[in-house]
């Protein structure tokens, strides 16, 4: 049985794309092997770590949790879509500089999830920072390195 293709056009980092897909390729599948993104990681697909965190009309998606057909005529952003012009952002940046990774599997996601909670809130606590990550998982770090990051990206300062 054959199945019947859909044509999808977003913008993804900045630039716009058309393809036939088939209805159950995941968003995350599309970004990785269609469009060769693959900054944005697969950690379980079954929603659990975030990983696969991308922006989504400016809000935090995991996008092993949608269709690439639900993302048409839309926005996405990848971790790869966010430098501007040679200058990491400031929250890759801030990943950087307080060491906020070991392995990195799980960073491209952090970063996109930190990227849509400082969009939310500007200045968040690190109890904040923590609730707003909790949908993301680290193996490696016990995260207090990336919430002293996400807090110097909010200006906040060196938290240690
Ligand atoms: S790969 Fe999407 S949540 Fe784990
Ligand atoms: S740095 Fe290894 S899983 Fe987070």
């Amino acid at each position: 049985m054959t199945t019947t293709k859909q044509t999808v056009t977003m913008t993804v980092d900045g630039a716009q794309y058309s393809d036939d897909v088939e209805p159950r390729l995941l968003l995350v599948q599309y970004l990785r092997e269609r469009l060769g993104k693959t900054g944005t990681t697969v950690g379980c697909d079954t929603t659990n770590c975030g990983a696969c965190t991308v922006l989504l009309d400016g809000e935090s998606v995991k996008s092993c949790t949608m269709f690439a057909v639900q993302a048409d005529g839309h926005e996405v952003v990848t971790v790869e879509g966010l430098a501007q012009n040679g200058e990491l952002h400031p929250v890759q940046q801030a990943f950087h500089e307080h060491a906020a990774l070991q392995c990195g599997y799980c960073t491209s996601g952090m970063i996109m999830q930190s990227v849509s909670l400082l969009n939310e809130n500007p200045h968040p606590s690190q109890e904040e920072i923590r609730s707003g990550l909790e949908g993301n998982l680290c193996r490696c770090t016990g995260y207090q390195s990336i919430v002293e990051a996400v807090s110097a990206a909010a200006g906040e300062g060196d938290t240690q």
